[in-house]
């Protein structure tokens, strides 16, 4: 967190000076020079916001990595985020991550950000459907190997097993298929570098200079080069949503601008990288839950059957999107993943003072601090979600249909799952990432056989605190064979 926001010359003022007015939250300032309660924070951060909020209530600040964060972690305060967007601005979080990608026409011209945004509704209505028979394709491209090869117990890490699959039934179905030959290693490459870049991600957040990032730098080139207009015009069988961000691109740079494929793998990074831990614990938890296993397999029969679809040999499943909709059971099983395991934050800076006008009490904001919510508390509450730490695949069904009422303090909650953000910049890519996960699942349970070989529990690692979905601390052997 601490790189996240560094800016040092701040140091002596925020740390060393009194920094409280009247109205303002009570201040957790930490004893660590300019990270403050960082290493706190990350250890365990809903243990540690649950001590605090016993200690102050609901709203209160962090010195945290030499900014002041204000959090609010009443569900019900947090529309006073929405509600004062005009003095809170989502920008100076999102030139972090432009800076990271190399995007630097993005912090100037605010309409060429609002015309990408208009592309994204090519994630959505008819567009998606196209979308979900394309991916319904690939993955039969990807599997088919698969299929072929697993009459026999094969041990594989699960983590890397997802990544490779989501990977590139993704890449494809977006950016279309490599022409080449070679295309299975090509792929492979792309992929490794991708997840090489990925993990020093979190440092480009940072004010870390690039060049002592190791070789990120030439990575970030070698990526942004493989999604340059000219390599992706040869890509067949491309989706909507990239020729529309393609032809949208080109309104405002040259055709060959290297920025261009910049923003091509800012788009591929926010497409897979929730997605592959997602699947992958949706994945763990089936496999260590047999009684999840069994429901979501039976809904999954029963579907096939009333479709008409056979299970035999080959690959031959295609379903529709409402059909993928009727999952109830796999939509709970997903949908309980995210709860658990969404460690993703709104983070807002404060562009002039502002009162937060609550129910209970008012707290001033000051100019310059940054003011967050972080919906993983609310996931994790128990007044709301009962054993919150347990995994339960019902738990989003009642009465044999989606379960969509929660309540708190006797009130019921209008969002009570949040792991794609809020507001104007919730996840465009929502509808398209929850039919993903699903097909990919049926596929895996419809096709495999699957057993944990290592049962020692695992947690997330906590690297990706307030971006996402975290991955586990450590690998998870597994065996998985084709069924018979
Ligand atoms: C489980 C999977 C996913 C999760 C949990 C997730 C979560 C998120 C979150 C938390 C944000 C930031 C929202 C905010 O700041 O309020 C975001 C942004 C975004 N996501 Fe996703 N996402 C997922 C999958 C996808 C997929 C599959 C795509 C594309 C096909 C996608 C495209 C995007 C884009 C383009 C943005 C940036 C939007 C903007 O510029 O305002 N995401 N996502």
């Amino acid at each position: 967190i601490g790189l996240l926001t560094a800016k040092p010359y701040l140091l002596g003022k925020l740390f060393f000076f009194s920094y409280r007015r009247p109205g303002e939250p009570p201040l957790i300032k930490g004893w660590l020079p300019y990270l403050g309660v960082a290493l706190q924070f990350q250890k365990n951060p809903l243990n540690y916001l649950k001590a605090l909020q016993k200690q102050h209530g609901d709203i209160f600040t962090v010195f945290l990595g030499g900014r002041y964060i204000t959090f609010i972690l009443d569900p019900f305060q947090y529309q006073l985020l929405i509600k004062n967007h005009n003095k809170l601005s989502f920008k100076v979080f999102c030139h972090k991550f432009f800076k990271a990608f190399s995007l630097t026409k993005l912090l100037e011209h605010g309409e060429l950000n609002d015309d990408i945004h208009t592309c994204y509704q090519f994630l959505q209505g008819k567009s998606l459907d196209i979308l979900l028979e394309d991916l319904t394709k690939n993955l039969k491209q990807v599997f088919e190997p698969h299929l072929l090869r697993a009459t026999n117990w094969n041990v594989a890490q699960l983590c890397t097993f997802c990544s490779s699959i989501l990977f590139e039934v993704t890449f494809t179905t977006i950016y279309g298929h490599l022409p080449a030959d070679n295309r299975k290693e090509l792929i492979n490459e792309l992929r490794d570098d991708f997840f090489k870049f990925d993990g020093k991600f979190y440092y480009l957040l940072s004010d870390i200079p690039l060049d002592l990032l190791g070789n990120v730098r030439s990575l970030r080139k070698k990526l942004i080069q493989c999604l340059s207009s000219e390599k992706l015009a040869k890509m067949q069988g491309q989706s909507e949503v990239f020729q529309k961000r393609q032809n949208t691109l080109e309104k405002y740079y040259a055709r060959e601008d290297f920025e261009i494929g910049a923003h091509h793998l800012a788009f591929l990074w926010a497409s897979v990288t929730n997605s592959i831990p997602t699947m992958m614990w949706a994945t763990y938890y089936l496999m260590r839950h047999p009684e999840a296993m069994s429901a979501v397999r039976d809904e999954i029969d029963h579907l096939l059957q009333s479709t008409g679809q056979k299970k035999g040999s080959g690959f031959s499943i295609h379903l529709t999107r409402e059909q993928l909709d009727s999952m109830i059971c796999l939509e709970s099983t997903v949908l309980e993943v995210l709860r658990l395991c969404s460690l993703s934050g709104t983070i807002r800076f404060v562009q002039e003072d502002l009162t937060l006008d609550s129910e209970l009490k008012d707290s001033c904001l000051r100019k310059g601090d940054f003011v967050a919510i972080f919906p993983a508390f609310l996931h994790n509450d128990p007044e709301i979600f009962e054993a919150p730490q347990e995994f339960r695949y019902d738990r989003f069904i009642e009465d044999g249909k989606k379960k969509t009422t929660f309540y708190k303090r006797g009130k019921k909650l209008k969002s009570y799952l949040m792991p794609f953000g809020t507001g104007t910049t919730k996840c465009p890519g929502r509808f398209f990432a929850v039919l993903e996960i699903k097909i990919v699942l049926i596929v895996l349970l419809t096709y495999f056989d699957l057993e944990l070989i290592d049962d020692k529990p695992v947690k997330p690692n906590y690297n990706r605190l307030l971006f996402g979905i975290e991955y586990p601390d450590s690998e998870v052997l597994f065996r998985y064979r084709a069924k018979s």
